[in-house]
């Protein structure tokens, strides 16, 4: 079962080298990499300030698609800010109350449309917008920084979202984000996940192509 879905690998850029974005990401290219996961930090829905849309206009010029996930108050403006150069844009349930406005928003902007659930955010609205998203983001750690540790009880709400969409036969991706490594892989794969973010292990590690390689590993082996 837990095979025959296709997985992608989106690195975190969050924990690249600052001083080396454009080197770090030729690497995670041929190491392999599906997305480049683009972390977007406002000060205000999370305390940490990251990138504004002038590095992913320069970031999207590698050629990597990249997975914008917002973490930002001001969504409307984000996604006008963003959707030029995204692949994916993920906005947060606790961010608006106009989601589904939003996620129609991102679509029309040119982007596949994501929505990501905090830890804490139960995951019943999700049949109320299924139809508006090209993706689901479980949030695994608390938003705001990198390097924290997976929370085990998270892999419920992976699976809970994997029995919903596929009993609404609907083809969203269902991303996990946050302490992400070839440990924890295996077991949110086994629950459903589709696209496995993950920034501390991948840029961490000195052999980013060797790290990409055991999260496919290690989500196949189903474990
Ligand atoms: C946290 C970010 C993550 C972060 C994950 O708010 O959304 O994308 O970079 O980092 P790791 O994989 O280090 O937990
Ligand atoms: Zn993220």
């Amino acid at each position: 079962m837990s095979n025959v879905r296709t997985l992608k690998v989106a690195p975190s850029l969050l924990s690249a080298d600052p001083l080396m974005l454009s080197e770090e990401v030729d690497e995670i290219m041929r190491g392999g990499a599906d997305l480049l996961h683009l972390d977007i930090m406002d000060g205000h829905f999370v305390p940490n300030l990251t990138f504004g849309p002038h590095v992913a206009r320069a970031l999207a010029s590698k050629g990597l698609p990249l997975d914008v996930h917002l973490m930002v108050d001001q969504v409307e403006w984000a996604i006008m800010a963003f959707s030029g150069y995204a692949e994916y844009i993920t906005v947060h349930a606790e961010a608006t109350p106009h989601l589904h406005r939003m996620l129609r928003l991102i679509r029309e902007s040119g982007c596949k449309s994501g929505v990501a659930l905090n830890p804490s955010t139960p995951p019943d609205f999700l049949p109320y917008v299924l139809a508006e998203v090209d993706l689901i983001l479980i949030m695994t750690v608390n938003p705001g920084w990198g390097a924290q540790k997976f929370i085990p009880e998270m892999t419920r709400k992976i699976r809970y979202v994997r029995d919903l969409v596929d009993s609404a036969g609907v083809g969203v991706e269902i991303e996990v984000d946050g302490g992400i490594e070839k440990g924890t892989a295996g077991l949110v794969r086994e629950a459903g996940a589709t696209i496995l973010v993950s920034g501390n292990y991948v840029f961490g590690s000195r052999d980013k192509a060797a790290a990409i390689k055991s999260l496919r590993e290690s989500t196949n082996s189903g474990r």
